[in-house]
């Protein structure tokens, strides 16, 4: 990304970090309630499912442009 010039990486990685701060919440969810995974499974499908559709299609294809221009 820094080599292609892209400008919104350091908000891009903010959303990274975000997430993986989002997985140690849920590990640490998980430990203290194994006897109810489903109810941890349900909130990580919902935040995936969200998370697959704003940060994949909306902040990863903001780059697109960027790669394509550095070919
Ligand atoms: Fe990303």
């Amino acid at each position: 990304m820094r080599e292609i010039g892209f400008t919104n990486i350091e908000e891009h990685i903010a959303g990274h970090h975000a997430f993986i701060e989002w997985l140690d919440t849920v590990k640490t969810t998980y430990r203290r309630a194994a006897e109810s995974p489903f109810l941890i499974g349900d909130m990580v499908n919902k935040f995936l499912e969200g998370w697959l559709i704003k940060h994949i299609l909306e902040d990863d294809m903001m780059y697109c442009d960027y790669v394509k221009k550095d070919k």
